[in-house]
């Protein structure tokens, strides 16, 4: 009782609400929530990965998956499989008030454990809203929730849930973006009003990721540059110390019994608190961020599925001669997952660069005092900033 009471306290005092935001307004743009039916077909697999239906055995699952001599590979599949389906992606589309950038639409791609409220907090949105600050900028924005999370579909998380999908759905979406079925899908969703009507497509699409959303976005441009005019790699960095720290770090639960119990099926995992502070927070205690800032970033959470992590491998570090635009890694000082704590003089701008050997400027740039979430740090204004300076300076 007490619990329950604690968590939907934090949910008020947040502001959350557990239904879609209805209203339009923004300091700076109007945002609609959208459902977008998304067609997407992809390699899949079955994999030869422990089944999770109890905390015991999400916790099993973790101490498996990092566990040093367990295959991340082809060798652990058992069978070679297609997923093709309809998805229901939940998304929300924002648009400036008045800007002459209207016209770029960046689509953002957030990673495990959260959904597309990552880059939108409720808390403080003036200080930690990427959103927000984005229209301030003058950009337009899409955000959605990952298949798996949020109000999007939560699908098998063994055999469907799969990275090579998810970078499909990515690619539909910019799809839908350029040939003017996304806005035609905004200006029909409710409330009607004149912000959504008669709006002109895209002419530039700017890719933006953090975590795994950032590894889903380097395969897309990597599979598809030509679909993109720009990509913001944030909280990624491919390297030896890449989830070195292991997934026993995210210190999970199984979702559908976890406190608060999530409606997930089987093989869904949630962090517990301290799991989202040691993945997810950093820095100086006295200034990096608050117990407040860490309390919100607890409250959003999202549960995981499984299969995703043991899909990830087919979609890691690929070549991509066919991206011919400009690439910038923002990379959190104190990232504990993706850094092992210390960012500093880990990116080497060569190897970068042979990934991806036709961009047009590549820029790795340090966030400081900061951990892997970056919007949810003191000082995360400053760090959108560095992102808006990179694409101003690449013609964005
Ligand atoms: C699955 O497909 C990959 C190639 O895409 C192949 O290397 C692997 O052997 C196949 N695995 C099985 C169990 O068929
Ligand atoms: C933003 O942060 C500053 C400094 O912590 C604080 O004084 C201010 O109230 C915050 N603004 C909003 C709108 O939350
Ligand atoms: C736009 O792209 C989407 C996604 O690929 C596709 O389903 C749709 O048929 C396209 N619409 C038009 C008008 O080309
Ligand atoms: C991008 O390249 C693919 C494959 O080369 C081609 O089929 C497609 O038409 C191109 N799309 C655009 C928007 O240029
Ligand atoms: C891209 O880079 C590769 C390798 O440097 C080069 O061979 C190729 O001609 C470039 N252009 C395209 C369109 O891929
Ligand atoms: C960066 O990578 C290149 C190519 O692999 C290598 O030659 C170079 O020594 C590396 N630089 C540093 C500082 O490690
Ligand atoms: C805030 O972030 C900006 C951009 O990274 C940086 O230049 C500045 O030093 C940071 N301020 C503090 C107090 O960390």
């Amino acid at each position: 009782m007490a619990a329950v009471f604690v968590t939907a306290s934090w949910l008020l005092f947040y502001g959350i609400s557990a239904s879609p935001i209805m209203s339009l307004d923004r300091p700076d743009g109007y945002c609609k929530q959208l459902n977008i039916p998304v067609f997407a077909t992809a390699p899949s697999a079955i994999y030869n990965i422990p089944r999770v239906n109890s905390n015991i055995e999400a916790t099993a699952w973790a101490i498996y998956d990092a566990t040093r001599t367990t295959p991340h590979d082809l060798s652990n599949i058992l069978k070679n499989t297609t997923t093709s389906d309809i998805f229901n992606i939940h998304a929300q589309l924002c648009i400036p008030k008045a800007s002459a950038k209207k016209d770029i639409l960046q689509i953002a791609t957030h990673g495990l454990h959260y959904d597309s409220r990552y880059w939108d907090s409720e808390y403080q949105p003036a200080n930690h809203s990427y959103v927000d600050a984005t229209l301030k900028a003058g950009y337009s924005i899409l955000t959605y929730d990952r298949l798996g999370t949020g109000q999007s579909d939560h699908p098998d998380a063994y055999e469907v849930v799969q990275a090579p999908l998810e970078v499909e759905i990515l690619k539909q979406l910019t799809l839908m973006a350029r040939n003017g079925t996304l806005y035609n899908i905004a200006e029909k969703a409710d409330p009607v009003g004149a912000a959504f009507s008669a709006l002109t497509n895209p002419n530039k699409i700017v890719h933006v990721g953090h975590s795994f959303g950032s590894v889903l976005t380097s395969s897309f441009i990597a599979k598809y540059g030509n679909l993109t005019d720009g990509a913001i790699i944030t909280g990624y960095l491919f390297g030896q110390f890449l989830a070195s720290t292991g997934s026993t770090t995210f210190s999970v639960d199984y979702a559908a019994t976890s406190s608060p119990p999530y409606d997930r099926p089987s093989g869904y995992v949630v962090c517990k608190r301290d799991g989202i502070q040691n993945i997810f927070f950093g820095g100086d205690l006295k200034t990096a961020f608050t117990p407040e800032l860490l309390n919100y970033g607890n409250a959003i959470k999202q549960p995981a599925p499984i299969g995703e992590l043991a899909s990830a491998f087919w979609i890691i570090n690929e070549y991509g001669p066919s991206f011919k635009a400009p690439i910038q890694y923002l990379l959190p000082e104190f990232d504990f997952y993706v850094c092992r704590g210390d960012c500093n003089n880990l990116a080497n701008k060569t190897q970068l660069m042979g990934r991806y050997p036709n961009a047009t400027a590549l820029d790795v740039v340090i966030h400081p005092n900061t951990g892997h979430a970056l919007p949810l740090h003191k000082n995360a204004t400053a760090g959108f900033q560095l992102t808006y300076d990179f694409l101003a300076k690449n013609g964005l």
